[in-house]
């Protein structure tokens, strides 16, 4: 547990180790996309703070875009993935980078065919960068590029994941208790 873990959550990951990890992640991406410029696309909206983060500290030309997908009440996946927000402008021609913020059953990403969308759309490559992946609860297969951590089957909120909406702004990632929460 970090130093700067200060609230009723458990901390899984403090604020210093999502920092750190994202330096590493930044330079692997830097190196693997050498002067290419990047397309990242955060998917809203748990992607927010991580997208920030994440692309301050890319070295390569960055622009980036946001989609919107709804597929979570609470902490059950509960039927259709609705659009709520698509790419604006072209996209032909350009490395994409998906920027999510936890992958765990993979439904969203794979359902909303998001990357096949982006290729059909003129894409010369789609890349995945995930904060958090829980690979215990996949059910559709994501193939993820660039992986922060690795976590087990948890309800984790902080630092853009939320639960109903809240605590999204968290600088750490904590344990959600939904017996401690009700
Ligand atoms: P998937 O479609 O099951 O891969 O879920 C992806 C989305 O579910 C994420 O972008 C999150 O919004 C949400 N989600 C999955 N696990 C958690 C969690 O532990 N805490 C908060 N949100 C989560
Ligand atoms: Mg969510």
């Amino acid at each position: 547990m970090g130093i700067d873990c200060k609230t009723e959550f458990e901390c899984l990951l403090s604020a210093a180790d999502i920092q750190k990890r994202i330096k590493e992640l930044a330079a692997e991406i830097d190196r693997d996309y050498g002067s290419d410029r990047i397309m990242a696309v955060g998917i809203l909206n748990g992607a927010v703070l991580f997208m920030a983060d994440l692309i301050r500290e890319l070295t390569v030309p960055v622009e980036y875009d946001f989609v919107g997908f709804k597929s979570y009440v609470g902490s059950e996946s509960n039927g259709d993935i609705e659009v709520t927000k698509r790419i604006k402008g072209d996209i032909a021609g350009k490395r994409i980078l998906i920027v999510e913020d936890i992958i765990d059953t993979g439904r969203t990403l794979c359902e909303s065919n998001l990357i096949s969308k982006l290729i059909d759309k003129g894409a010369v490559d789609v890349k995945v960068c995930c904060l958090l992946d829980k690979p215990s609860r996949r059910t559709h297969t994501v193939n993820i590029h660039y992986t922060g951590f690795t976590i087990d089957d948890q309800f984790v909120v902080g630092y853009g994941l939320d639960y109903d909406g809240l605590y999204r702004n968290l600088p750490y990632i904590g344990i959600f208790d939904p017996e401690l929460h009700k």
